[in-house]
């Protein structure tokens, strides 16, 4: 089986972890934007443009089937309700436990100004929701500042508003911020972490019939920085734990 994914950077990581969890068998075509990042401060037009020249990068490819990991991408994907010809998974297929009725959601500007969050934990009986831009969040965990002064200062400002609700449930909704959940508990204790990359990986895994054939493998396609990038991926290969290639392309290149 071969899985397509996408996002702007290392955030698709924390997706790609769990999508290994239970589908370790397949092999990863996994596209990180580089170029475009970050994608959270673009508009609904740019997000779109980007993500269906990633995805009919990944077509191309020949793949099964294209998880978007990454939150900004698949609201716009979400938002133009477009039939991709594809079987396709967002990080918004996420499920949440039946008793979840407050939560508070930390996401990109772009996520959190879209509203689609609260649309989504609505229907799915959600009383009260707020969402919380933390765009400063994605540049902390791609320059490896998760452990700075300005991290713990980052979170104290974007999330102070939780302190003056009863609020128990957080919702990590940027691929990139599992990266920082220790850090976010350090100061808010009491708060539940939830990743909606678990149950969305369940999904996938669930989809398609497994097989023997393949072997585990992880094709990284980076459109900017490929040294910077293989940096970052050895650090956090545990995540993954499978033999990967990085290069580079060119997405405008490959439309042709
Ligand atoms: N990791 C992405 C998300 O889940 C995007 C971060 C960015 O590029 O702003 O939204």
């Amino acid at each position: 089986m071969r899985i397509g994914l996408f996002d702007s950077g290392i955030g698709g990581l924390t997706v790609l972890a769990q999508l290994v969890k239970y589908t370790p068998e397949a092999e990863y075509f996994y596209v990180a934007d580089t170029l475009n990042a970050p994608f959270g401060t673009k508009t609904q037009d740019q997000v779109l443009t980007i993500s269906l020249k990633v995805i009919s990068f990944l077509q191309k490819l020949g793949v099964d089937c294209v998880v978007t990991a990454c939150n900004t991408a698949d609201s716009s994907i979400r938002s133009a309700r477009i039939d991709l010809q594809i079987p396709y998974f967002g990080i918004l297929d996420f499920e949440i436990p039946e008793d979840m009725k407050k939560a508070a959601v930390i996401a990109t500007k772009f996520t959190a100004e879209s509203g689609v969050y609260s649309r989504i934990l609505r229907s799915k009986g959600v009383e009260e929701v707020i969402e919380i831009p933390c765009q400063s969040f994605v540049k902390i965990v791609e320059e490896d500042l998760i452990n700075s002064p300005m991290a713990d200062e980052e979170i104290e400002n974007c999330m102070s508003t939780i302190r003056n609700t009863d609020i128990s449930n957080l919702i990590l909704g940027c691929t990139h911020f599992p990266f920082l959940a220790d850090r976010i508990k350090a100061h808010f204790p009491k708060l539940t972490l939830f990743d909606p990359a678990q149950s969305v990986a369940k999904k996938v895994s669930q989809k398609f019939v497994k097989t023997n054939d393949n072997q585990g493998k992880v094709n990284f396609y980076v459109t900017k920085d490929p040294s910077g990038f293989l940096a970052k991926i050895v650090k956090y290969q545990s995540l993954f734990s499978l033999p990967f290639t990085v290069q580079q392309i060119d997405l405008e290149d490959s439309q042709r």
